[in-house]
């Protein structure tokens, strides 16, 4: 077996850093259509993915916009990641958590996770916002394979709470106080591409699964291996196993709440800094 380090280049450390002019404690990834918050970010620096040397080399796919923005939300300089490589883009699970281990790597404590992911749970429409409470990890992946662990450790990673309560209640709070609905969801990860079969969904129901999608989790699996909080926002687009489900259905379901989300999402930010 191949060994594998959660390490990144040390020229990408340098370019986000040089992006970031100064410390930066969170992290987002921004899922399919859900870019905007890096849009609307002051100061903004951005990197193409390509000019990173530790970023894996995948063709984009519509609605993923393939570059980190350094900028400030909220008064808070934030690293924002456009778009994310997916295992179904025939990338390793370790690669595909390349943010995560970016992020990580230039110091960044809380990672913020969003997506956008089919409903699984019935009551679930287009449009809810779900906070993620757990994941199944259905991928046959994980981004640890190969890792020996931190040194001298073991690579055995806890999974429990891996979905920090306190951020978690934070997350709620600042939805309450927006009058923004969240629902509380666990997010089921599959390998993709192709969408689930109406047996999967109810497969997928019957395992206890809210939502479903193609990415996440192995960024959540190495952000926890290095350390990291995690809070987690999946954009429900359509009901899983929907029929004539389209990718720019997807899309369009995503560049209607959005706005929600990117609202959310920067007063959670700004919360976040007065409780640091
Ligand atoms: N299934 C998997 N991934 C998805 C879906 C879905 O229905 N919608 C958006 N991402």
């Amino acid at each position: 077996m191949m060994q594998v380090s959660l390490d990144v280049p040390q020229s990408d450390v340098a370019r986000v850093r040089d992006a970031l002019g100064g410390p930066a404690r969170v992290a987002v990834v921004l899922g399919s259509g859900l870019s905007g918050l890096a849009d609307d970010a002051a100061d903004a620096v951005a990197v193409p993915y390509a000019e990173l040397e530790g970023f894996p080399r995948v063709g984009a796919v519509a609605g993923h916009a393939g570059r980190l923005v350094a900028g400030t939300v909220a008064g808070e300089r934030v690293l924002l990641f456009q778009g994310r490589a997916h295992l179904y883009q025939g990338v390793r699970a370790l690669d595909a958590a390349y943010p995560a281990r970016l992020a990580a790597a230039v110091g960044c404590e809380v990672l913020v996770v969003t997506n956008a992911a089919g409903g699984v749970r019935e009551d679930l429409r287009p449009g809810d916002l779900v906070l993620i409470s757990d994941h199944l990890n259905l991928m046959g992946a994980n981004p640890l394979v190969g890792w020996p662990g931190p040194e001298g450790g073991f690579p055995f990673v806890p999974m429990r709470d891996a979905y920090d309560p306190e951020l978690r209640a934070l997350m709620r709070e600042t939805a309450d106080g927006l009058g923004i609905g969240l629902s509380d969801g666990v997010y089921a990860g599959l390998l993709g591409p192709s969408y689930e079969t109406p047996a999967e969904v109810r497969m997928l129901r019957s395992l206890g699964a809210d939502v479903v999608g193609m990415s996440t989790v192995p960024e959540v699996i190495a952000a926890r291996a290095l350390g990291m909080r995690v809070v987690g926002l999946s954009l429900v687009t359509n009901a899983a196993a929907g029929v004539g489900l389209s990718h720019e259905e997807v899309l369009e379901a995503g560049r209607q709440a959005a706005e929600r989300m990117k609202r959310l999402a920067s007063a959670f930010i700004e919360r976040l800094a007065r409780i640091a």
